[in-house]
């Protein structure tokens, strides 16, 4: 398959304190988007600000790196055809207020700064957020059983 891209989501800590973690993780497996490592942690500081190092100078990144090192967070790598792009589309704009229905944002969230979900935004920044959250040996390469029905 052609244009097969990862990239790194993270179900932000009012996720996992609203419990709706399943719900979201079935809208990937849903799509037909394979998860090829997960796992839970709660980030220090200083992993926070690497991953947000692109809004260091923004009026909202210091309530952005308390809130995302306020709780457990739920990291995945999601493979499949133009993941990055897609995964984005799946996930709605940053603004839940603005993001449209059907999309995670839009239908779980309601506030900017509580918008449930990350996704990386490029090539560039999939492969570094990749490398920041996991180990090369904590991606699994598999074959799900009904690839050849979504592809
Ligand atoms: P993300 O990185 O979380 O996937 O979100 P995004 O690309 O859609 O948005 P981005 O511009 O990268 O912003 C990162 C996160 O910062 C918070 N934010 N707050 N108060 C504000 O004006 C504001 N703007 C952005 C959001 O939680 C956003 O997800
Ligand atoms: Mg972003």
């Amino acid at each position: 398959m052609s244009n097969l891209e990862r990239t790194l989501v993270i179900l932000k800590p009012d996720t996992i304190q609203r419990g709706i973690v399943g719900e979201i993780l079935s809208r990937f497996e849903k799509k037909g988007f394979k998860i090829i490592g997960l796992k839970m942690m709660q980030v220090n500081r200083e992993v926070a600000e690497k991953h947000y190092i692109e809004h260091k100078d923004k009026p909202f990144y210091e309530e952005l790196v308390e809130f995302i090192t306020s709780g457990p967070i739920i990291v995945f790598v999601v493979e499949g055809k133009n993941a990055i792009k897609n995964v984005r589309k799946l996930v709605g704009a940053t603004n839940p207020e603005e993001a449209l229905p059907g999309t995670i944002r839009h239908d779980y969230g309601l506030h900017i700064g509580k918008n449930i979900i990350h996704a990386s935004d490029s090539k560039e920044s999939a492969e570094r957020e990749i490398d920041l959250f996991f180990n090369i040996d904590e991606l699994v390469e598999y074959k799900r059983i009904d690839e050849q029905w979504i592809y």
